[in-house]
């Protein structure tokens, strides 16, 4: 592979030029097909990190798959982007299922560990810390070399609680709706995302402190 570090937004403009007669060449009414139709089944939270990109690990194409990226894939209960991605994943697209993907190695997950003063960043961070301190002993019981990637997996299992937590998500599933709420890690060193197992199909998985109306009972 040649080098591409050196690339200017010049070269990817050319890229694009490229890709698109490529496109077309290939079947001529696809960007007008993608235009007007945008049905996607799935919403991916993921990490902002560059060597996670959605599409292509999963094998979807353009218009197959909702996006939201943060560092270390974090979905606090008030942060207004995320809830206005899951509620237009959710109410007007009507996605079917939501990924939560984290990854190892995470860099994101490595700083609230090491726990170095990075700045504004460090807030953000803070929610990770959140879930170090929920699970603390049993993460300092780790190797410290396995220490990152277990609290990767255990944020991943949090943020698809917070998911599951939101009203959107809530009044779906009151209106009989079929959603799940998944957790995933994936692994940059054999390209491979592992299922956590800790999928969410309705409020009566949800602790009862988290359930809202009158409508979810066990
Ligand atoms: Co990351």
């Amino acid at each position: 592979m040649s080098d591409r570090t050196d690339l200017e937004p010049a070269d990817l403009l050319e890229n694009n030029r490229r890709w698109a007669a490529g496109k077309l060449a290939a079947d001529a009414d696809y960007f007008n097909r993608l235009q007007h139709i945008q049905q996607p089944r799935y919403l991916w939270i993921g990490c902002s990190d560059s060597r996670v990109p959605a599409n292509t690990i999963v094998g979807l194409r353009p218009g197959e798959i909702f996006v939201h990226r943060n560092i270390a894939n974090v979905v606090p209960h008030s942060d207004l982007n995320a809830l206005s991605v899951i509620q237009y994943a959710v109410e007007v697209l009507r996605v079917r299922h939501i990924l939560v993907v984290g990854h190892y190695g995470c860099g994101g997950v490595k700083a609230a560990l090491e726990g170095t003063d990075l700045g504004e960043i460090d807030n953000w961070l803070a929610h990770i810390k959140d879930v170090w301190r929920e699970h603390y002993d049993a993460v300092m019981a780790l190797p410290e070399a396995e220490r990152a990637d277990r609290l990767a997996e255990l944020n991943v299992i949090a943020q698809v609680q917070n998911v599951a937590r939101t009203s959107m998500v809530q009044k779906a599933w009151a209106e009989g709706r079929s959603l799940s709420v998944h957790g995933w890690i994936y692994s940059l060193a054999d390209g491979r995302i592992r299922d956590l197992d800790v999928t969410i199909a309705g409020c009566t998985d949800l602790h009862a402190v988290f359930r809202i109306g009158s409508d979810c009972r066990d």
